[in-house]
This record gives C-alpha cells, structure tokens and sequence, in this order.
C-alpha cells in the first residue's frame, strides 16, 4: 500500500512507513560538483579532456569550477545537515589523490577526503564513497608511453589494475570511517556511452574496444574489492558495493520478436556485469550475439572468480524505463552487437527536463526482479531524481512541483517493494546540488538545492524542504 491508494476499508490514504535504520541520502559525484581543477596538484581527468574538445558538452561547459564544492565544504555539509540525511554518497578523484594514475598518493588531494568524512561523521552523518564515477586520470587514457604499461584506457587490461592500486590507497587512508564502499559507478555508462557510442569522455566510437571496457571495468571491480578488503583494518565494519544503472526493460509488443530485442539489450546493459559479478560468468547469449565483433580472448582464466568476490550490496540507479521492439537503430550505438536488430521506442506519459519518462514502476520492477534473481543480496537505490528547468523567483524561493512529485512516486515504488520482499536498505536522491551534468553541462538542473553558478549561491528548493519532511517521519503522508 502506498500513500497515493486509498485504504480499502476506511477509504483514507494510509501512510507509507520505512522500516527503522532505513537510510536516506543523496548522491553527487567529484567532477560534476567540486571544481578546483588544477588546485592541490589535481591532474586532467578524461572529463577534462573531453569537455574541452568542441562539440562533446553542450555550450563548451567544462568542470572547471562547477559547484565549487572544493571550496564551500563547510557550507554543503551544513546543507545536508539542513535536510537531515543519515547518509551522504559522494565520489572520490582519481586524478585528485593519485595524480596521473599511479605511483603513491597525493596526500593534499586525500587531506580533502579526509575533511569531508571527518565532517560527515560529525554531524552525524554515514559517508559513503565511491571510487569511480568516470574521472579516468588522463594519463590512464592515453596511449602509454614507451617503456610503460599504463594508458590506453578502460580498453586495456592495465587499467584495472593501477584501479586496484588507487583503490588501496584510498581505502589505507580513510579505512573503516567509511560506512560503504562503492568500486564503481554505472560501469555501462563508463564503457558503452565512453567507447561504444562516444557521448561520454573519452568519446571513442569503437564497439569492440567498449566490450574489452566492459570486462576490464568488471575487472577493476573484483580487484578493487580484494585490494580493499585488504587495505581495510582487521574486523571493519564497512560494507563493500557496487553501483549498476540497471535497465527496466519492456517489450513494445508482447511479440516473440520483440521479447527477443528485450532479452538482447538485457545482455549488453544488465547481465553483462550481473553475470560476472554475481555468478562469476558471461552470458553465453552475449557472446554469441557479439561473435562478429569478438571473441572475448581477453577474459582470462581465473578473471570471472576475481570478479564474482563475494560483495556486501549492490546498489541500483534508477531514471526511467526503456521501451524496446524489432528494428534498428543509429550508430553509433550503446549497445554493441544490436544495431541492426533492437530499435527504441520513446515511453509514453510524462517526461522530464532531460525528455526522460517519468515512471516509477521501472523501480518497482527493478527492485523486485533482484529480489529473486539475487536472494539475499541486499540492495540500495543509489541515485534517483530528476530534471527540471527550476528558478528562483523575485522572492528567492524555487518552487519544483514536478520534482517532488516524481520523488513520491519514486520513493513510494520502493516502499512497494520492500513490502514485497525486496531487501531495500536505503535511498540516496540524486542529487544535493544543480551540478555539471556531463554532455549537456550545466543546462540540466538534478539538485535539491538550486546553485546561481555565477555567485555560487544555493537555495533550498521547495523538494529540499519536502525531502526533509520524508526522512523526518521516515516516510510520506
Ligand atoms: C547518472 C549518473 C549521475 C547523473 C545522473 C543524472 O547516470 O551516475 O552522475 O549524471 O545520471
């Protein structure tokens, strides 16, 4: 039962309630809020590279500066004391405390990591950290330089590797003040709108190479976990994650044509890292399906068990569904091996800022398909949220009807799911702050708190307020 279905004996809307210890956050990433670029000895990221190539992000926007999160750490953390999260879910820099990509860390890079988690723990709140939200020193992308091994990208099996190594380093410095760990962030981001179709740095167009990225990604997570896992002092309490943007998918037609071009992107975006990291295989359909690109030589042997270490949650970001038939469609495409095959339909209903269709059943059904595909594997809503073209009026105050809407419905899927068995244990809302919103840049506007980024003022939009009242009463009325 949610707050939107009226009881069916008194006819009122019963309340929706999370079980005690539900943990609610919100989420942002290193290079879409914390700017300071070149400061404390920061190298480029692939971002930096990409977003200053014309044409990749929408008006030349780059991260530069961003929410100038570097500078205003006190200022945002009262923030997220002001909406009462227990939790905080931010991404570290790779080029920020392991400038280039390798050899040892950058102590004025993780002196921030340090403040910001001393910061989180004493206003009582959980930080959790992911390692990789797609800042790819520079160094790691380009081609290696002679006598080195390091470069050439997610492509290349070296990657995951100097990923281990930096994951170590991390983890040594800030150890179990950690509450959860995330390896990586939406690793079908990284490597399929990175290689496959270009419109993510480092913006290659090369479907193959997006494969041995996929694997190699999939790698650098089993070896981030073991290098953690080791890097962590005896007995730490922190839990270990990853972080899949799983696709819903569903059929156009109930037909067998297009349940087919359902179970083929489900290959590519979904079983290609639930397989390995859950059940340490590749799914044998996806390698048929991509025979003609390759053969899959570069998975060795005793990869799929590094893979499959055993993780402590997984966490789930969640938009909107995505609506598959028969057909075509453009190339470059995400989804290797399917061009020719799968087309995409636009979901009817409401959409947001980013023509993203709002439906919240997506999440429901998600959600409860891990529940059974993944029995015992407990789970947390990572990112959510949404776009939308928000302003302050001449009052100051930015009124987001729409966004708290689609929070409702959003957070009331979980609620639904958790209902039904499905082992939630919290929700982090994308995001705290208006950000860089990758190719689009700052045009798109996810925060719960409105950002002016020519004086760098935040205000509360009214979703911040709304959102505070959620976690205060620990679910919606
Ligand atoms: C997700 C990303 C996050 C943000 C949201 C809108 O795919 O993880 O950084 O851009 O989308």
């Amino acid at each position: 039962m949610t707050a939107v279905d009226a009881h069916p004996l008194t006819g009122t809307a019963a309340p929706v309630r999370f079980p005690t210890g539900f943990r609610w956050g919100t989420a942002t990433a290193a290079y879409q809020i914390e700017g300071a670029a070149t400061e404390d000895g920061r190298t480029p990221s692939i971002w930096d590279t990409f977003s200053r190539t014309p044409g990749k992000v929408r008006n030349g926007d780059t991260g530069d500066i961003a929410a100038d999160h570097y500078h205003r750490l006190d200022e945002d953390i009262a923030l997220l004391k002001e909406v009462g999260v227990t939790d905080y879910r931010f991404s570290v820099s790779w080029p920020r405390v392991q400038p280039t990509g390798q050899g040892p860390a950058s102590q004025r890079g993780l002196d921030f990591y340090r403040r910001l988690v001393d910061s989180l723990l004493e206003a009582g709140i959980r930080p959790v950290a992911t390692l990789y939200h797609w800042d790819l020193p520079q160094e790691l992308e380009s081609p290696p330089a002679a006598g080195s091994t390091a470069g050439g990208g997610w492509p290349e099996r070296d990657t995951a590797e100097r990923f281990a190594e930096y994951a170590h380093l991390v983890g040594a410095a800030l150890g179990d003040r950690v509450a959860t760990w995330t390896t990586l962030n939406e690793p079908w981001c990284a490597a399929f709108l990175g290689y496959a179709s270009g419109v993510h740095a480092p913006g290659r167009t090369d479907p193959a190479a997006a494969l041995r990225a996929a694997h190699h990604l999939n790698l650098a997570h089993g070896l981030a976990t073991r290098a953690l896992r080791a890097a962590l002092p005896a007995g730490s309490p922190a839990e270990l994650s990853l972080t899949l943007n799983l696709h819903a998918l569903r059929p156009l037609h109930d037909t067998p044509a297009d349940r087919d071009a359902v179970r083929r992107i489900d290959a590519v975006a979904n079983r290609v890292f639930l397989d390995p990291v859950f059940h340490g295989r590749l799914p044998e359909d996806l390698v048929e399906d991509t025979a003609a690109l390759t053969d899959w030589a570069f998975v060795r042997d005793g990869d799929l068990e590094t893979i499959s270490a055993p993780i402590d949650s997984l966490g789930i970001n969640y938009y909107n569904p995505t609506v598959v038939t028969a057909g075509t469609s453009d190339t470059p495409s995400p989804y290797p091996g399917t061009a020719d095959r799968v087309g995409f339909v636009p979901a009817p209903g409401p959409r947001t800022a980013m023509d993203w269709p709002v439906d919240a059943d997506g999440l429901y059904e998600l959600l409860t398909r891990l529940r059974d595909e993944l029995p015992g594997t407990p789970l947390m809503v990572t990112e959510n949220g949404a776009a939308y073209d928000d302003y302050a009026d001449p009052s100051g105050a930015v009124h987001d009807p729409e966004r708290v809407a689609y929070l409702r419905s959003h957070i009331a899927a979980v609620h639904r799911a958790i209902e039904d068995g499905a082992p939630v244990g919290g929700y982090f809302l994308w995001s705290l702050l208006d950000n860089f919103e990758w190719a689009y840049g700052y045009s798109k506007r996810f925060g719960v708190v409105h950002v002016d980024f020519a004086t760098q003022r935040r205000t509360l939009k009214d979703s911040a307020r709304w959102y505070a009242q959620v976690i205060g009463r620990g679910g919606l009325d």
